[in-house]
């Protein structure tokens, strides 16, 4: 992580670094430009100045002046005739004329005058020159110098700021780029310690998200899988535990039993009797291994449910018809009510399995001698099947936790009848497959109501509408 820091620290570092140099330059070129251009403008309108003077009176007493002028000034001024004579010219100034005017083509100045010497870095003065035009002929010119040191020493000076710039920028920029990344990257360290600790195990995971962002987004994520994964692991311990106590009790039993039978001293009609109770614990366990099965797959979702448009009240009859002699033999009746004509969407075996857990525990926890009816009530979205009984019902603190696993209100097994606590969550799983819910109200000792809610096929939609 920290590599991760560095390498985004001096990525950015290098494009802003690209960037900074880029404008640098350009701004150090155009400023040095325009100040020398500043610069040969002002010598060349002094020189258009003087000039402008000498066209009004060309008397040797103006030309005096305006040498004596520049004799005061930074600059300094020649006066030629037509032909390149040097007729005036201010101090120090004569050998350097010498050399340049002799050089200069003065056929192309124009009358605004032009710079003559313009190579500031290399010669010592810098030259403009201006023509005196009187009625229509050229009598003369004046030719402006100025020294090319001053120039070279401000642009000196300029370097010299653009270099502490360039560094104090240079510096600040390494700054924010290591603060920066720092703080991009701190988010990220955290996370991926904490996920570290995830994948030893330890679930104990807190991370503080601030905002809305990509990075807040992935703590939240991170977060909330800690969270679901101690609560998985809670679950599958619980789990195991439960499943292991399940059948160390059946175990337990066929363990005394068979010692018990196999002794050759015990009367053949009770060891019958034990090899019977034997064989029944043996049926409990090949349920409750059957149920653990069913529950692994729904788990691990390769469950899968294959819905078919069912006419609802023939698939409950056909129930009826199977489960009525149950209820016959233990002196109950059961009743079913379904008049309209619904088609539902659902996996046939799988709801059939539902509905015979929910008939079960209706004729195991009811007395002798009650009612167990089934019901089909429509609404607008979803069609109910209800299943009430008049038994034993639930009590109310009991009641939340019915659909859980191995849930049971008499947590003392009695061998004969007493269920596992797997009947009403395998149904549960199986109805929520369905997109539709499952719940109970019940009254203690008066009796329960069981209601699947499910939601209507859309044919049945149409139906409605049509
Ligand atoms: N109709 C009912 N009347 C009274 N109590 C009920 C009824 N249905 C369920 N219960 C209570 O809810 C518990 C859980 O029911 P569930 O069907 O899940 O398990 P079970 O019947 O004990 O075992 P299994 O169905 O796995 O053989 C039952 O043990 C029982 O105490
Ligand atoms: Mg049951």
């Amino acid at each position: 992580m920290r590599k991760l820091s560095f390498k985004l620290g001096l990525l950015f570092f290098v494009f802003v670094l690209g960037i900074e140099t880029v404008l640098f330059a350009s701004l150090y070129v155009t400023l040095v430009n325009a100040r020398i251009n500043e610069e040969f403008e002002q010598l060349l309108a002094r020189g258009n100045n003087h000039r402008d003077v000498l066209e009004k009176s060309y008397h040797p007493s103006t030309l005096e002046h305006v040498v004596m002028m520049e004799s005061e000034a930074e600059t300094d001024v020649v006066i030629t005739d037509a032909k390149g004579k040097i007729l005036y010219f201010s101090d120090h100034i004569l050998p350097f004329a010498k050399k340049l005017i002799p050089s200069v083509d003065v056929r192309h100045i124009p009358h605004s005058g032009m710079v003559v010497q313009n190579n500031w870095k290399k010669e010592s003065y810098i030259a403009t020159a201006s023509p005196i035009r009187m009625d229509g002929k050229t009598r003369g010119y004046v030719y402006m110098f100025q020294r090319t040191a001053s120039i070279q020493n401000m642009i000196d000076k300029l370097k010299h700021h653009f270099l502490v710039v360039g560094i104090l920028s240079v510096f600040l920029t390494i700054m924010t780029i290591a603060f920066l990344s720092r703080v991009i990257t701190i988010p990220l360290i955290r996370m991926k310690q904490a996920t570290e600790k995830l994948s030893k195990g330890d679930f104990s995971v807190r991370l503080q998200v601030k905002g809305e962002d990509e990075l807040a987004q992935l703590g939240k994520a991170i977060q909330t899988l800690a969270r679901d994964l101690e609560y998985l692991k809670k679950e599958r311990n619980e789990f195991l535990a439960s499943i292991s106590h399940e059948l160390r009790t059946p175990l337990t039993y066929v363990k005394g039993y068979a010692d018990i039978a196999r002794r050759p001293t015990i009367e053949e009609e009770e060891r019958a009797k034990y090899l019977s109770i034997i064989y029944e614990e043996a049926e409990h366990m090949q349920k409750l291994v059957k149920d653990l099965f069913e529950l692994a797959k729904m788990d691990q979702h390769s469950f899968q449910i294959q819905k078919e448009p069912t006419p609802l009240c023939l698939f409950l009859k056909k129930i009826y018809e199977k489960m009525y002699p149950a209820f016959q033999t233990k002196n109950m009746s059961l009743v079913y009510r379904c008049e309209e004509n619904i088609t539902v969407h659902i996996d046939q075996q799988r709801f059939e399995q539902v509905m015979m857990n929910l008939l079960d525990n209706a004729l195991k926890y009811s007395h002798q001698g009650s009612t167990v009816s089934i019901d089909v009530r429509m609404e607008k979205k979803n069609v109910m099947i209800m299943i009430s009984d008049e038994g034993i019902g639930i009590p109310e603190a009991d009641l939340p936790y019915v659909f859980e696993r191995f849930y049971r209100v008499d947590k003392s097994r009695s061998r004969t009848g007493g269920g596992t606590g797997l009947g009403l969550s395998i149904a549960k799983e199986i109805v929520e497959a369905h997109g539709g819910s499952i719940s109970a109200t019940s009254q203690f000792g008066k009796g329960t109501n069981m209601i699947i809610t499910l939601p209507r096929g859309d044919d049945d939609v149409y139906d409605f509408i049509g």
